[in-house]
């Protein structure tokens, strides 16, 4: 009887990639079946104990059981804003233009409550984080997929957007580093992406959790660095794979005053803000030593390079990410992205995410992550190789 009280907004909604995922591994593991996950972007290296520390010595403190503000202690909104200084030369105010939330996905999920009203369109990349279009679509609005493909590096066409699409259109989502693809993208991408945002009276919402996890040196920009980025748009960041904080739910909102002060109405009448021993750790995190990221990119980029090394040798063609924790791998010919992840999952117990999740334009792709300890990758990558040489 309850089934027929539950809303259209729910019934409608696609089952979310990873709980399909997760629910399938526990599957084969009650089986007694060994299962090796390149599946969930969760770094496998634990938070550095100098931010654990902090937190433990803050959830000691009485004043930090009792209820947090939504808009978080002033010293953590400082602290971000500090960081985007060092890290990226961008000035933000700590008051107006920076907002901590309890992990980018929060915020981008509620900032759709916003801007979007039924019949408004919000422009997403596929394939994509798919909390973009579902929360668009929780807000009675549609998405309009923007591909993004090979030939294009990875980024949007914008030209190609219908006028009558951009006519109803309010938001334009953009996230580089990109999680699926790995795709970097460059202050000139932006700046054209702002141009345009003003030509189509759009608000950009640039999602750049990634920043941080970059390899060869290479530092990718922050989209608040491009010129006039503060008057049409925010960046969500966060503090998950950064500094492998995913378990704590912490991450902000940064950039235009009026965006932020939306989101953080929305926000004062949902949530009750983050733990404050939270924010004391995500506060040590932004302020303390650095290293910790340089020594957790040597991990993985040397994950990369086992990983690309197998793939290409087995017929699985894939570029080595600059940035991100993802490999974008084309599935061998004869394959789409759900059956080769079915296959493999069924004759080797390995697990990938498939394309196709993120989007139709991730058809013939599948994605792996590089958060799997150096033991668990190193015996999935010869199980692959031995299934690959066998077919
Ligand atoms: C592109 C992208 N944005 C946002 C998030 C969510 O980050 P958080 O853990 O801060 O909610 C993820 C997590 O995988 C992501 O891949």
């Amino acid at each position: 009887m309850i089934n027929n009280l539950i809303s259209k907004r729910v019934e409608n909604l696609p089952p979310y990639l990873f709980v399909e995922i997760t629910r399938k591994i526990a599957e084969k593991k009650a089986k007694g079946e060994e299962v090796i996950s390149f599946a969930i972007g969760d770094p496998d290296i634990p938070t550095p104990s100098h931010i654990i520390d902090r937190l433990c010595q803050a959830a000691h403190d009485p004043a930090n059981h009792r209820y947090p503000e939504t808009d978080g202690l002033p010293e953590l909104r400082q602290a971000v804003a500090r960081w985007y200084r060092q890290r990226f030369g961008v000035s933000l105010d700590a008051d107006k233009e920076v907002l901590p939330l309890i992990g980018a996905k929060e915020g981008i999920a509620h900032i759709a409550l916003c801007f979007i009203d039924p019949g408004d369109i919000a422009l997403v990349p596929d394939p994509g984080y798919p909390v973009y279009s579902v929360s668009t679509m929780l807000a009675g609005g549609e998405p309009y997929y923007m591909p993004l493909i090979g030939e294009n590096n990875f980024l949007p066409d914008l030209d190609a957007i219908p006028v009558d699409v951009l006519k109803r259109a309010k938001l334009l989502w953009l996230n580089y580093p990109n999680n699926p693809t790995g795709a970097v993208a460059e202050l000139d991408f932006f700046n054209r992406a702002i141009e345009f945002a003003r030509r189509h009276d759009l608000a950009i919402c640039h999602d750049g959790p990634y920043t941080e996890v970059a390899f060869d040196g290479y530092q990718p920009v922050s989209f608040m660095q491009a010129d006039g980025a503060k008057e049409v748009g925010v960046e969500f960041h966060s503090l998950s794979k950064s500094y492998n904080m995913t378990g704590w739910r912490i991450g902000m909102a940064v950039g235009n005053p009026t965006m932020i002060n939306a989101l953080m109405r929305i926000k004062s009448n949902l949530d009750s803000g983050i733990p404050q021993a939270v924010q004391y750790a995500a506060i040590e995190a932004l302020s303390g030593p650095q290293d910790c990221i340089e020594g957790h990119n040597a991990v993985y980029q040397k994950r990369r390079d086992l990983v690309i090394d197998v793939l290409n040798r087995i017929g699985l063609e894939a570029e080595p990410p600059k940035a991100s924790l993802y490999i974008w791998a084309k599935v061998p010919e004869g394959y789409n992205s759900t059956d080769f992840t079915t296959d493999l999952l069924e004759q080797t117990g390995i697990v990938v995410t498939p394309g196709l999740g993120y989007g139709s334009s991730g058809e013939n792709y599948v994605r792996l992550s590089l958060t799997i300890t150096d033991e668990e990758l190193m015996k999935g990558l010869s199980r692959l190789a031995e299934w690959r040489e066998r077919a």
